[in-house]
C-alpha cells in the first residue's frame, strides 16, 4: 500500500536546492539489520553495550568483542539495501548537492548507490590496528562467526597489535572530519530530512537541530516519536522504504523502482 505524503511536504522537498539527509538504524531496519534500542529487537535490548561498545570492553576481552562486530558485519554482509536507500540515493541524483550523513556502520547506503556519505560513526568494513591506527583488511567471509562466538581479533601487520573494529565506541570522539562536514552541511541547507534516529546520542543528535536553529526546515521519517519531534516542521509516521519513495515521488513525480 502507498505511504500518502502531505502536500506541504513534497511542496518542502520540490523546492529545496541544498539538502541534508540524516540518517540512523531505522532506515537499515528493513533490511534486515537490528537498529539498537528498538524493543525487543534492538542490539542494546539483547546485548550489554557497555561489555561490547567501549574502548574498555576491547581491553578486557577482545575477542567477545571481534566476534560480536564480526557477527553483526555477516549480518550487514547478507543484507540487502531497501527502497529507502534506494530514495536516499534518487534525492543525491536529483540535487547533486545534497550530503548525507549516517550513523550507520553498515555499507547500504554505497550499495543503494550514495556515493559519499559522511559516516559519523565510522564503518564494519574498515578495522584499523588498535595501536598504531593502520588500516587492515577485512576477514575473509568465510570465518564469520555466529552470534555470541569468541574470535580473536587479526594481527596488525605492521606493529601486531591487536585489529579493532573501525567503528566509533561509546565514550570515543567522533572522526573531526566527518563531524565538520556535518555541522557545515546542517548549517548552510535550507532542508533536512531525518529518517530512523532516535535522536538520542550525541552529537549527532545535533545536527537536526544545528540545521532548525540556522532557519532550515526539518523533516522527519520515523514510525515512533522522538525527541527531534519537536525540531521537525513535518513529521511522516511510518517506515523509511514506504515513506521515502513516496516522498520522493510525491515531490518529482519519479516513481522510484519497486
Ligand atoms: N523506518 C524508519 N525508522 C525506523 C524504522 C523504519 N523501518 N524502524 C525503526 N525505526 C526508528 C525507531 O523508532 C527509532 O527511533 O529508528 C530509530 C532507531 O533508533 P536507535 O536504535 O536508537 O538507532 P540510532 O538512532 O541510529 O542510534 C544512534 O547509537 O548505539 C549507538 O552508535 C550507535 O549509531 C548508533 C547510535
Amino acid at each position: 500500500m502507498e505511504h500518502v505524503v502531505p502536500p506541504e511536504a513534497a511542496a518542502l522537498l520540490a523546492r529545496a536546492r541544498r539538502v541534508v539527509v540524516v540518517t540512523g538504524a531505522g532506515i537499515s531496519a528493513e533490511s534486515g539489520v537490528p537498529t539498537f534500542r528498538d524493543a525487543l529487537t534492538g542490539l542494546w535490548q539483547r546485548f550489554d553495550a557497555q561489555a561490547l561498545a567501549t574502548p574498555q570492553a576491547f581491553e578486557d576481552d577482545p575477542d567477545l568483542v571481534w566476534g560480536w562486530y564480526e557477527w553483526r558485519r555477516s549480518t550487514v554482509r547478507r543484507a540487502r539495501p531497501n527502497a529507502g536507500h534506494t530514495a536516499v540515493a534518487a534525492i543525491e541524483a536529483r540535487l547533486p548537492g545534497t550530503v548525507l550523513v549516517t550513523q550507520n556502520v553498515d555499507d547500504l547506503h554505497e550499495r543503494a548507490g550514495s556515493r559519499d556519505p559522511v559516516h559519523l560513526h565510522g564503518s564494519l568494513l574498515a578495522p584499523r590496528c588498535s595501536g598504531c591506527s593502520r588500516p587492515a583488511p577485512l576477514p575473509d567471509v568465510a570465518d564469520e562467526p555466529a552470534e555470541g562466538r569468541r574470535v580473536p581479533p587479526p594481527r596488525c601487520a605492521g606493529c601486531a597489535a591487536r585489529v579493532r573494529p573501525g567503528v566509533v565506541w561509546f565514550g570515543e570522539a567522533l572522526p573531526q572530519a566527518a563531524l565538520d562536514r556535518a555541522v557545515e552541511a546542517a548549517a548552510s541547507c535550507d532542508l533536512l530530512v531525518t529518517v530512523g534516529t532516535s535522536g538520542l546520542v550525541y552529537p549527532a543528535a545535533e545536527i537536526p537541530r544545528v540545521a532548525a536553529r540556522l532557519g532550515a526546515t526539518v523533516i522527519q521519517v520515523n514510525p515512533d516519536e522522538t525527541p527531534l519531534d519537536a525540531v521537525a516542521e513535518v513529521n511522516l509516521r511510518g517506515p523509511a522504504a514506504r515513506v521515502l519513495p513516496a516522498l520522493v515521488a510525491a515531490a518529482w513525480g519519479d516513481t522510484m523502482p519497486a
